[in-house]
């Protein structure tokens, strides 16, 4: 990890501001709250450089349909800032969240992955599953998994 660069664990409102900005086009904070944020059991990363807040990402508890695997987790809202792209940012934070959830006895996760973003996890090791679909509003996406 670069000197500089640090990934902890932040608080749910903490993400907001972020996901705002990268995923929901400005929208205003509460516009941005996904269904769980607020659970003990979900975690949000933060990666930090400077100490400022330019990667963010949330795993939930919620068990895919189509995987076998306890303590199946969802990546949502996986977002780096656009001026620190590109910097492994958000490996790194990826990298620390599997750690975690490998703590925690999580044997896959997954995520409804962009199609922009696909490459991106790829590289990540992640293995796309079924069809593309449409989430509305936001544009095409495969479902990725990664089993741990
Ligand atoms: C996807 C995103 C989080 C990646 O963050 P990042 O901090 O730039 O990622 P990294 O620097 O760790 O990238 C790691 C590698 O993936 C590559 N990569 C990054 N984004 C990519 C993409 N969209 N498609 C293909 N490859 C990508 C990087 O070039 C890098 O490659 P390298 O290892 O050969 O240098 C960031 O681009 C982003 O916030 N995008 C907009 C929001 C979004 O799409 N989020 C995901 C929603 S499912």
């Amino acid at each position: 990890m670069p000197e500089d660069y640090s990934v902890r664990q932040i608080r749910a409102e903490q993400v907001l501001p972020l996901r705002s900005l990268v995923l929901r086009d400005g929208k205003p904070l509460d516009e941005c709250v996904f269904d769980g944020d607020s659970l003990k059991t979900t975690l949000h990363l933060g990666g930090f450089i400077d100490g400022s807040l330019v990667s963010v990402g949330t795993f939930l508890i919620n068990p895919h349909e189509g995987f076998q695997g306890k303590n199946q987790h969802q990546l949502r809202g996986l977002a780096t800032l656009p001026e620190y792209r590109g910097r492994n940012f958000g490996t790194l934070l990826i990298k620390r969240a599997e750690e975690i959830l490998t703590l925690r006895e999580a044997e896959l996760w997954w995520c409804n992955a962009r199609v922009s973003a696909v490459g991106f996890y790829k590289k990540l090791g992640l293995i796309v599953y079924g069809d593309e679909f449409i989430i509305e509003g936001v544009g095409p996406h495969r479902v990725m998994y990664r089993v741990l």
